[in-house]
């Protein structure tokens, strides 16, 4: 498909820079768009040459002694072409291997100048070009989109003054407190070594045999076992920091500040019995909606939002600040929004840059700075180190999609694969020959200094005691979710815990589960068929060293400023009101003879709602409306499931309805939309097909006699030919996503 916001990029294969007009190939103000282009190839209208330039003219034979002979060493084409092909791969990610990407930019919304000097954050008009990866952590590359767990959300600000990322996660918080601790808990989670399974899941002995010796997981694990873990869409999931970083301003001044990424369709789930359908009829379900959502002009976009603490206030909280498994709830410090990201491009090549781009939370800007969060601090060392072996070397900034678009300049030189062609005598610093160039910066000219915090300590292997407060944020998310979404997290919990075959595993998640939550604890242990332990054999918290004192070590529980945070649940979110279907896809069920009327007055209602239509149908090509409109078949039952749409509409049409009450398929479809609580409307002859699941019960009256509680929740129905009447209800029905008290009455 054409890209919307692209030209024709120049048809040639040596392309050099001075070659290319100026946002060649890329819209207008894409200085990164400008950068790629440098690199970038179509081929279009080319010879087919070898890598040395020398025009093929036979890729179809290798040299051979006679035409039945050996082929010949000499083949220097052949012998090119296959070395490249055996070396084509490169590690995969020792963790988010699976992920999509795409450009946009980032624009603030007014000076930030009080807070921070990043240079990006102070003119409302300078658009800072992005690359957004988003990912699952612990499955393979090929792995499923839908698996349960975090999303990765790296963003990289190609800043004038360098790249900036901010390497987040779609939850706020993180499992360990502790880097030390991150190869065990990926060791853990990741399919069992013996016999690599199962894959892209945590619903596994070692994963939970961990979890359960490390009480600091469990606000993590609530967030995971939530709908929070298989999101709708990418482009429907909130993205956070996670850890404290600081803002310093041009006077030096520091204040902490938190990350999150708001997303501006709203935050959405699928349930967790479709995301297991999706992952066998659509694995790349949400590379493929980021794809088309950009393709089709449907730009996602995200507001950034900063929780900003002064730094007097470090210790004024009942957690520490420096703590990865805390929050800071937003009804205590609010988010404010500063700046809103577009993700506008989709990437030209997904290996030279959604698999070489390497994100590294060392990236960082003047005016932006760490704190001593100790899992931050091993981040530090552990994204440079890691992308040395899977990019093979360090000269990995210069693949273009790792380049910034400020200039760059020091003395660091060679290495495997350099790029760069660095000019002159001298490749230190001081020096004299070359003038002293490349010279340092002032920190008035940009020079990144780091914030002078005062540290006065000894030097220990230890945890602050402001760290063990383990259950009571876990507690605070629990609360705070609605009894749907808490229904889901027992759920998560009896799936994943069902599937570990060690019972002792089993009996001290549950035991650390009632010190969330005694109710959720006794209905996991319920669906377990077990009991919750009143005491463990070993100590709760194994993580404490050898010769400590387990005691010591126990978690405590604090109290909590705030008994329930609104902001953690997805359903009721003030922060995010259900009030629009932007971007969902409706399935209209139809075969030959449909209401032509209905169809394109339901069609044009929801199109300028924004949302998308396909058709499902018995079978593909053209088909012929009642009164003679035709409309081609997008799927048919065989290529389209209830799984890929958010909502059904089942049109009149006496013989379209006859024609797919034929087709066991249409119930199926009706059935599975019904059972994941999706809006259904029909109109005319289709309600008959409602009737025939049983989704309604009465065949009489007008559809207003239909089953009375099934009219409140997402069913809206007419006999009558004029759809205009239930359009707005359907809007409105699909527009508050799922309609859990279906799900109640199951
Ligand atoms: C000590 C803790 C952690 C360590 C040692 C660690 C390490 C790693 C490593 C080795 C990679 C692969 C990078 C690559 O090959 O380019 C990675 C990727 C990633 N990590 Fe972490 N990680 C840690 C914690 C976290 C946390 C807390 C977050 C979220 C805030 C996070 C977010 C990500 C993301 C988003 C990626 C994927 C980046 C991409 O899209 O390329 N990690 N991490």
């Amino acid at each position: 498909m054409k890209k919307g916001n692209k030209q024709n990029k120049s048809a040639t294969t040596k392309v050099i820079a001075a070659d290319l007009p100026a946002n060649a190939g890329y819209g207008a103000n894409d200085p990164k768009g400008d950068d790629l282009a440098r690199n970038t190839e179509d081929s279009v209208g080319e010879y087919l040459t070898t890598n040395q330039g020398v025009r093929i003219n036979d890729n179809q034979n290798s040299l051979k002694a006679g035409d039945r002979g050996p082929t010949l060493l000499e083949d220097f084409i052949l012998r090119e072409k296959i070395t490249h092909f055996d070396h084509e791969r490169i590690p995969e990610r020792v963790v988010h291997a699976r992920g999509s990407a795409a450009h946009g930019y980032f624009q603030v919304y007014e000076s930030m100048a009080e807070y921070t000097k990043a240079n990006f954050l102070q003119d409302p008009s300078v658009k800072t070009p992005v690359f957004v990866r988003f990912s699952t952590v612990a499955g393979s590359r090929g792995s499923t989109d839908l698996a349960r767990d975090v999303r990765g959300f790296a963003v990289k600000f190609y800043t004038q003054e360098g790249n900036y990322d901010l390497v987040g996660n779609n939850m706020p918080v993180f499992f360990i407190q502790d880097a030390i601790k991150f190869p065990d808990l990926i060791h853990a989670v990741k399919p069992e070594p013996h016999n690599e399974i199962p894959q892209a899941a945590s619903a596994h002995d070692t994963f939970w045999d961990f979890i359960s010796l490390m009480p600091e997981s469990m606000h993590m694990i609530m967030w995971v076992m939530s709908d929070r873990a298989i999101p709708r869409s990418l482009r429907m999931m909130e993205g956070f920091g996670v850890h404290t970083f600081r803002f310093i301003n041009e006077r030096g001044k520091a204040r902490f500040v938190k990350f999150h990424w708001k997303p501006l369709l709203g935050l959405h789930a699928v349930v967790w019995d479709e995301a297991q359908k999706i992952s066998g009829k659509d694995p790349d379900f949400h590379r493929r909606d980021l794809w088309e959502a950009i393709e089709n002009g449907d730009y996602p976009e995200w507001e950034l939002g900063v929780q900003i603490v002064e730094e007097k206030d470090e210790h004024k909280f009942d957690f520490d600040l420096l703590d990865p498994t805390k929050i800071i709830p937003e009804e205590i410090v609010p988010v404010r929004r500063i700046g809103k990201m577009t993700l506008n491009r989709n990437p030209d090549n997904f290996f030279a840059e959604t698999e070489q781009v390497a994100f590294h939370t060392g990236n960082i800007v003047a005016g932006i700075d760490f704190t001593n969060d100790p899992l931050l601090q091993g981040r530090l060392f552990s994204y440079l180190d890691t992308q040395l072996i899977r990019l093979g070397g360090p000269n990995f900034h210069e693949i273009p999609i790792n380049r910034p678009i400020a200039a760059l300049h020091n003395n660091q030189r060679d290495g495997f694969m350099r790029q760069t062609v660095n000019r002159g005598q001298t490749s230190y610093e001081p020096n004299s020959l070359r003038g002293g160039c490349p010279f340092q910066a002032g920190a008035d000219m940009s020079g990144f200094t780091t914030h002078a915090e005062r540290i006065d300590a000894q030097k220990i292997r230890a945890r602050s005691a402001s760290f063990f407060d383990h259950f009571s944020q876990a507690t605070l998310f629990f609360k705070s979710q609605t009894e749907p979404e808490q229904n889901h997290i027992v759920r998560a919990l009896r799936f994943e815990l069902g599937k570990v075959e060690t019972p002792h595993i089993r009996e001290r998640m549950l035991f650390l589960l009632a010190q969330v939550d005694k109710t959720l604890a006794n209905r996991v242990a319920d669906g377990l068929g077990a009991k919750v332990p009143v005491k463990l054999d070993r100590p709760m918290n194994m993580s404490f060293p050898a010769d400590a004192d387990p005691k010591k070590f126990q978690p405590k529980r604090a109290t909590q400023a705030i008994e329930t945070s609104p902001r953690l649940s997805m359903v009721d979110n003030p922060n995010f009101p259900k009030d629009n279907i932007k971007t969902r896809k409706i399935a209209f069920l139809v075969a030959d003879g449909f209401d032509d009327v209905a169809v394109s007055e339901m069609k044009r209602a929801l199109l300028t709602a924004g949302a998308a239509v396909m058709t499902v149908a018995p079978r593909l090509g053209m088909l012929t409306g009642a009164n003679g409109e035709q409309v081609k078949a997008d799927l048919s039952f065989l290529t389209g499931t209830s799984v890929m749409f958010d909502a059904v509409y089942v049109p009149g049409g006496e013989a379209s309805v006859v024609l797919l009450k034929k087709e066991s398929e249409s119930s199926n479809f009706l059935n599975e939309a019904y059972q994941h609580c999706k809006t259904i409307a029909a109109s005319g002859a289709g309600v008959e097909l409602l009737e025939r699941t049983g989704i309604i019960r009465d065949s009489s009256g007008d559809g207003q006699e239909a089953n009375p509680s099934s009219a409140q929740a997402g069913i809206i129905t007419t006999r009558e030919d004029d759809v205009a009447g239930i359009a707005a209800s359907f809007v409105e029905g699909i527009s508050q996503h799922r309609h859990w008290q279906r799900e109640m009455t199951l």
